[in-house]
């Protein structure tokens, strides 16, 4: 009776993950989604501490205290967090996530080390996986942390021929697990401890190398790591929402990391060998010995008021500034003067996947105006001014023309494409995959520079001086 109301309840838990992320994918629902998702883990936790113990006290003082503690850390951080630094949470988060697979894993392979418990050939295959993924995920996450934290700095993890280095790693990893396989009629505790510290090993070293730009990707992958990992201790214990939730997340992290890698046109192993975001490749920078020219706010303003079409790109600068609610009531002044304004959502605006969505509709800016990268370069002929603020390589038009470029072959809003285009930054500072823009130096280009958000709130002025 008890063991059927709790398989009832991991039902729902698991009917509400698969609807709350199914929610996640729009931003009308995405609150909704995440409650529902919460709500599903909740019970799912709560179910779970019900189930009869036979060999053991269930030690409900350690496990109400651990999930009260971490419940306030999680809550105030997730509190705290800007937005801007979501990427190193997650990140976070994730190597804890793996670290508790590691940490049931090792546990179990322990006691079955000292002789407490019999494996069968499958139960030793499994925790072997989940020892693996999920050490790889908690050093790798935590280095991805530490260097998007600007803790640490890439030329002092790596080495030169540093893929080769994770290759032996790799092959000495591998090689340990088959043998304490292949030898599981006498099980060393040893051995086993050396398959961990080499799986903690890879998981730094697999990431070092790994550049700024693609953070994201690997974050997203060692996110799906943790899923699968989970998912293997779901098998470990035989709990259902477990597996469950462990392959939701990560078959969730796997096409995440895919559609990525799609929107920067890069394969996945290009992003794990490295290049895009890496500093000893950057292409030809002839930008500075060019000309930009610049607008003043109140021409800017005219134009803008007078536009019949506006399409705002926003970039990982106007994050950086929180400019959003600025932006807001530009929208707000020139909508009232009869402007078309829309904006343009680059896939990877951003440091992250929907980063440039949430921060919009942070700002209540309705979702009907945000066009995708397809629909914004339709429509770009016939708009009269983009203005680009605090983006860059997602309007890089080098994704076309330069072949050398680390951009090239990356989908991008073609902005080159309207009648006037003004881009706001704060200097001729390259974007996040480090190379010049080319758009910046175009016939069609003005600049306007500062902090995305003082820049705006001036220009608000203006354009409020237009409209009394
Ligand atoms: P970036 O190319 O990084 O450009 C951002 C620009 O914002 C910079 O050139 C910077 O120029 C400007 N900026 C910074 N702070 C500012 C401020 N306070 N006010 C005004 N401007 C400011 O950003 P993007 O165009 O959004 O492209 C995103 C990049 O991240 C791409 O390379 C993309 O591939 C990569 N990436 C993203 C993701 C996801 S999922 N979003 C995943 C992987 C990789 P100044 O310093 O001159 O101001």
């Amino acid at each position: 009776m008890l063991i059927t109301a709790i398989n009832l309840v991991y039902l729902i838990g698991a009917t509400s993950f698969v609807i709350g992320l199914k929610q996640m994918s729009s931003p009308d629902t995405a609150r909704k989604g995440n409650v529902l998702a919460t709500f599903g883990m909740v019970i799912a936790i709560l179910a779970t501490l019900f189930i009869p113990i036979t060999d053991a006290p269930n030690n409900y003082l350690w496990i109400f205290g651990a999930m009260i503690l971490g419940g306030i850390i999680g809550y105030i951080s997730a509190v705290k967090i800007e937005m801007t630094a979501m990427p190193q949470m997650v990140s976070v988060f994730n190597g804890l996530g793996g670290a508790c697979a590691a940490v049931l894993a090792s546990t179990e392979l322990t006691q079955y080390a000292n002789g407490a418990t019999i494996l069968n050939k499958g139960q030793l295959l499994i925790l072997l996986i989940t020892l693996l993924i999920g050490a790889i995920a908690f050093t790798g996450s935590m280095l991805a942390y530490a260097k998007l934290q600007g803790l640490v700095k890439d030329r002092h993890v790596t080495f030169p021929k540093h893929n080769i280095v994770n290759l032996i790693l790799l092959g000495a990893l591998l090689a340990m697990s088959v043998f304490v396989y292949l030898n599981m009629g006498d099980p060393t505790l040893w051995y086993i401890v050396l398959v961990l510290v080499l799986a903690l090993l890879y998981g730094f070293s697999f990431v070092a190398p790994i550049g700024g730009a693609d953070m994201p990707v690997v974050i997203s992958l060692l996110n799906a790591f943790t899923g699968l990992s989970a998912a293997a201790a779901g098998l470990i214990y035989d709990n259902k929402i477990m597996l469950v939730g462990g392959i939701l997340v990560g078959s969730a992290g796997i096409i995440l990391t895919v559609l990525m890698c799609e929107a920067m046109n890069r394969s996945l192993l290009n992003v794990l060998i490295g290049g895009f975001g890496d500093n000893n490749h950057k292409a030809e920078d002839n930008g500075d010995k060019q000309l930009a020219k610049e607008i003043t706010y109140t021409d800017l303003a005219i134009q803008l008021y007078y536009s019949e079409t506006v399409l705002i790109v926003p970039g990982y600068g106007l994050a950086v500034a929180q400019a959003q609610k600025v932006v807001k009531r530009l929208d707000n002044l020139l909508s009232a003067n009869g402007v078309d304004v829309k904006y343009a959502i680059h896939p990877v605006a951003g440091r992250m996947p929907g980063h440039m969505n949430v921060l919009l509709a942070e700002a209540d800016i309705p979702y009907p105006k945000l066009l995708d990268m397809e629909d914004a370069n339709e429509a770009l002929p016939n708009t009269d001014m983009v203005l680009v603020i605090g983006a860059n390589d997602v309007v890089n038009p080098a994704a076309y023309d330069d072949p050398a470029s680390p951009v090239y072959g990356m989908p991008v809003i073609n902005v080159w494409e309207a009648k006037n285009v003004v881009v706001m930054k704060r200097s001729m500072n390259p974007g996040y995959a480090g190379i010049q823009n080319q758009l910046f130096f175009h016939h069609k280009t003005k600049m306007l520079f500062g902090d995305a958000k003082s820049t705006l709130e001036q220009l608000n002025d203006e354009v409020k001086i237009l409209d009394t």
